[in-house]
């Protein structure tokens, strides 16, 4: 399973659902309720696991703009089924360069999740600038912050979590990227513009019985460790099938540490 393949944003969803935090969206909620519709782009949309989970928060009539660089994962987001008041397209285009492009639309509200930490302090500088320049709210979801853990634990985890947290300052497209500091910073940014930010976390748990989601991560962070090359290769897989057999017993539980945010400019449009 690749990063971005649609099984496993397709995998990921009910967790990502379950861990969005409650605070966040009812500020969502809350700041567009007063609207009779609602635009929105969401960028980097996947499969549009955000559609889905912002949809029955905002106002019932919606348009919403999908964007991401992946056709097929595209397709199947307009795929969604929705009330006849929710209107999709979709627009294809490569973010990092066409970032502003993609703003460049009617549009009272931008959403992203699960992007943030594989972007670069330029990008998310482009991303705040674009945003306050037009004065939209950005909602921004399912960042990683850094916290992980298992349970129970295993002497080489830490190893693990060290290759992992510097894999994730590697380049993702977008320039190296921030990786756990993506949200703080972002949110840094937004707020020198003079925006208002409210956050909380939406960290993922897995329980013993969460075994295919256990296994997707654990692989994942077994291949962003060896892609570094700091560890020895006998002693990662040793690691990986350790960690396998436990969650494949249900001896084994998982969180991973997220950030959400729901930034307000001063001056709404
Ligand atoms: C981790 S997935 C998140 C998808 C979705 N937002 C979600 O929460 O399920 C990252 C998404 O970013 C998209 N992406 C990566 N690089 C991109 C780029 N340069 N331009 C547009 N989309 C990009 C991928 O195709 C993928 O859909």
């Amino acid at each position: 399973m690749s990063g971005f393949s649609a099984d496993w944003l397709t995998l990921r969803e009910p967790y990502d659902l379950r861990a969005r935090n409650p605070t966040v969206l009812d500020a969502v909620a809350a700041a567009l309720k007063p609207r009779s519709s609602i635009r929105v782009v969401d960028l980097a949309s996947g499969t549009g696991s955000t559609l889905r989970a912002l949809n029955p928060h905002l106002p019932a009539r919606q348009n919403w703009t999908l964007i991401d660089n992946d056709l097929d994962l595209l397709t199947r987001a307009t795929a969604t089924p929705l009330a006849k008041d929710v209107s999709v397209i979709a627009v294809p285009l490569d973010l990092n360069s066409e970032l502003e492009a993609a703003l460049d639309r009617a549009v009272d509200l931008v959403t992203i999740s699960a992007l943030l930490d594989l972007v670069s302090d330029t990008w998310l500088e482009r991303l705040a600038g674009a945003v306050a320049a037009r004065s939209i709210p950005l909602y921004a979801a399912l960042s990683y912050d850094g916290r992980a853990g298992l349970t129970p634990s295993d002497p080489f985890d830490s190893a693990i979590f060290a290759e992992v947290n510097a894999h994730q300052l590697t380049d993702k497209g977008f320039g190296p990227a921030l990786g756990p500091a993506a949200a703080a910073f972002a949110i840094a940014r937004l707020e020198a513009l003079g925006y208002s930010v409210v956050q909380g976390t939406s960290d993922w748990v897995m329980r013993p019985d969460d075994r295919d989601m256990q296994t997707e991560i654990l692989a994942g962070w077994a291949s962003a460790a060896l892609d570094m090359g700091g560890l020895p290769f006998t002693d990662v897989t040793a690691w990986l099938k350790r960690r396998r057999d436990a969650a494949a017993t249900e001896r084994s539980s998982l969180h991973v540490g997220h950030v959400d945010f729901f930034a307000t400019p001063s001056a709404t449009r």
